[in-house]
């Protein structure tokens, strides 16, 4: 084995992560499920412990040689356990989707119902997509958002709880920019002897925090992903009470997976350590100001939000008074070096892959350092291209004032100097 850089083994895939560095060092990044990791989480994740099989848990496993990494697991579950109050944590999910997978199979048969969040209206493919396992192997029920204030309406959960009697209820969402009533889903789970599992990918950070109401003790099992607010390594994470301890990790481990990845679960205990500091709590409130203060400044441009703005991370842009779809929207200001992704919106007419709406993020642009000033600029931005989407002239100035505002918050400049 040759201690060679990657630059000499394989330039083409050097070449590759050196744009990619580059892109996001350039470029407006206002993806709502992106973040930007730490360089300590980056060094984590590339660690030698990628090389270690350690099937089992710290303390039980399958394997010999797992001492130090059972250091690693063991600090991930603690520090999760105090970012949210928990009893009982698993890190080894390699993904949100395979914790939600590994929760069904925990406590359903194939065929029992689940009631989730209507995928048009902001829920998540697994919370019951027909593409998707959760469509496919169980029966889904979906409530939404009321047509007129555009909040999830639950005397309507209430009433479809009551009528289709779900086992269990997903309360939680990928693209809805309001907070979710924890107790209210509480009760009406009680009402039917449901269980509440509250998926909460998007808003993790932001609930660690303290700065969103945080559904652990109205909730049987959380699960999440680590890797967006929450600004950990790509992943997932299921949290619950000691009840659902013993099912969900025999689900986990050996019931769906195999070897965890050991690099990723130190990294999320690295991640979790920095969750756990004042300077992330202050991050994650400056998410939620910054979103607030980008909606402001897209609504004083003539533009609406779903629901008339947002209570965290992100919020939907409804194109529908305009002329312009989703998806132009998106790729006009992807070439102006604003990246977005466009999103249905509720009661959506046009196809997923068309869409009427786009969905922004500050997650990461906070992580950069910005603040309300540049989400004025930025909501300016975004008017200036949508206003004009086919002058290429626009998008050309509008791409030279993101550079000019992208080179004042540097990022990875460690992570640069390193590959280039
Ligand atoms: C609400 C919700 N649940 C689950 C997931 C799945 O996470 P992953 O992409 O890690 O499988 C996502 C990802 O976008 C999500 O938004």
């Amino acid at each position: 084995m040759g201690s060679k850089r990657l630059k000499e083994v394989d330039p083409q895939v050097a070449e590759a992560i050196r744009l990619e560095t580059e892109r996001l060092q350039v470029n407006l990044e206002l993806i709502a499920s992106e973040n930007f990791v730490s360089e300590a989480v980056m060094e984590a994740m590339s660690c030698v412990m990628t090389n270690k099989y350690a099937e089992g848990y710290p303390g039980r496993r399958y394997y010999g040689g797992c001492q130090f990494v059972d250091i690693a697991e063991e600090l991930a579950i603690e520090r999760a356990k105090q970012l949210f109050g928990a009893d009982v944590v698993n890190v080894q999910p390699h993904s949100g989707s395979q914790a939600n997978m590994a929760v069904y199979s925990a406590l359903l048969e194939h065929g029992d119902t689940i009631l989730g969040m209507n995928l048009s209206h902001g829920g998540h493919l697994t919370h019951g997509s027909p593409v998707n396992f959760s469509g496919m192997y169980y029966k889904m029920v979906f409530y939404g958002v009321n047509k007129d204030t555009e909040v999830v309406d639950m005397d309507e959960v209430m009433e479809l709880a009551k009528r289709h009697n779900p086992k269990l209820i997903i309360v939680g969402a990928s693209a809805y920019p309001r907070n979710f009533d924890y107790s209210a889903f509480r009760k009406v789970a009680d009402e039917v002897g449901a269980v509440v599992v509250a998926d909460i990918a998007h808003p993790a950070g932001l609930i660690s925090a303290g700065v969103h109401p945080s559904p652990v003790p109205h909730s049987e099992i959380v699960t999440s992903t680590t890797h967006k607010t929450l600004r950990g390594p790509r992943g997932g994470i299921i949290m619950c009470n000691e009840d659902y301890g013993k099912i969900i990790n025999k689900m986990v481990f050996p019931g769906m997976q195999g070897g965890p990845l050991m690099h990723i679960i130190a990294a999320k205990a690295v991640a979790f350590q920095e969750a756990l500091t004042e300077e992330f709590r202050e991050y994650a409130a400056q998410i939620v100001k910054n979103a607030k203060a980008l909606a402001a400044s897209l609504q004083r441009n003539g533009y609406r939000l779903v629901s008339g703005g947002t209570d965290k991370h992100m919020m939907l842009l409804d194109l529908r008074e305009t002329k312009i779809t989703g998806k132009d929207a998106e790729e006009a200001l992807d070439e102006a070096g604003i990246t977005v992704n466009k999103n249905v919106i509720p009661f959506e007419a046009r196809s997923p892959f068309v869409t009427s709406g786009i969905r922004i993020g500050t997650p990461a642009v906070t992580t950069r350092g910005m603040k309300e000033p540049e989400m004025e600029t930025i909501g300016d931005l975004i008017a200036r291209v949508l206003n004009d989407i086919d002058r290429d002239d626009v998008k050309t100035s509008v791409g030279d004032d993101v550079r000019s505002l992208t080179a004042k918050f540097p990022i990875y400049q460690e992570t640069m100097r390193r590959i280039s």
